[in-house]
């Protein structure tokens, strides 16, 4: 079960601001499980029963939402240009909740995207060290040799560092326009990760779409379309 720091849960539940909730806290207004905690620092899970002043608190729901991200809209909360984002997608469809994505795709790349309102999981998911399998396809300039996969599979140097293991397959190759397209599953998220490792390889990626992360798959949407998930979907990430 995720945890978190009591007074993120009190602020998310709008008692107080995080400082605010600190001074409640050392004040010895809040008891968790019957029992007065005054020390900061403690953690909470969505298990534990919070009093304020003797009072219960609302937890914030938690929601999940799987996003079939369009091309050229921004995967933040907010955009300074002014673009859509993909918080508006959701906020569009009817979703209260204040919910932002798990990790970014690029403005230009679609596909899957998991949204959330769960601080703590969507910190572990995007743990660098943590290792979500993630497929993508990818279009590229001109045609990969097996020499180049091979490369992508054992690892190549993006910024001094060697990418983990990679798992890609070509997929078609049109000899006429000198493309081709390959599948690629990666546990990695650094910043342009799959484009850069193409990038690499001799080959810049032209179209690039998420179609899996971790066991979530895009079956039934359409781009710009969400869902909810399934409760045993919700279980199965957290036990990742
Ligand atoms: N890798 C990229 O380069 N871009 C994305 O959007 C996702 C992974």
């Amino acid at each position: 079960m995720a945890k978190e720091r009591l007074q993120k849960v009190m602020a998310e539940a709008g008692i107080a601001s995080r400082r605010q909730s600190e001074k409640i806290i050392a004040a010895g207004r809040v008891e968790v499980n019957g029992q007065v905690v005054r020390e900061q620092g403690v953690k909470v899970s969505s298990q534990d029963e919070i009093k304020v002043d003797g009072v219960p608190i609302e937890k914030e729901q938690l929601e999940y939402y799987l996003l079939d991200k369009p091309r050229e809209v921004i995967s933040s909360a907010h955009d300074e240009k002014g673009r859509r984002t993909v918080v508006d997608i959701l906020k569009d469809g009817g979703v209260s909740q204040r919910v932002y994505p798990v990790g970014r795709l690029d403005y230009d790349t679609t596909g899957a995207l998991l949204m959330t309102n769960d601080g703590a999981l969507a910190n572990k998911l995007m743990h660098p060290r943590f290792e979500v399998d993630k497929t993508y396809v990818a279009k590229l300039k001109g045609i990969i040799t097996n020499e180049e996969m091979k490369k992508l599979r054992q690892g190549v140097m993006i910024d001094g560092r060697l990418t983990h293991e990679a798992h890609p397959r070509l997929e078609e190759t049109d000899h006429e326009k000198k493309t081709c397209i390959v599948r690629i599953t990666i546990h990695e998220g650094h910043y342009h990760q799959v484009k850069r490792m193409f990038a690499a390889v001799g080959h810049p990626v032209t179209k690039l779409h998420r179609e899996r992360y971790a066991f979530l798959n895009l079956h039934g949407l359409m781009p710009g379309q969400f869902r909810k998930l399934r409760t045993a979907e919700v279980e199965a990430l957290r036990k990742l």
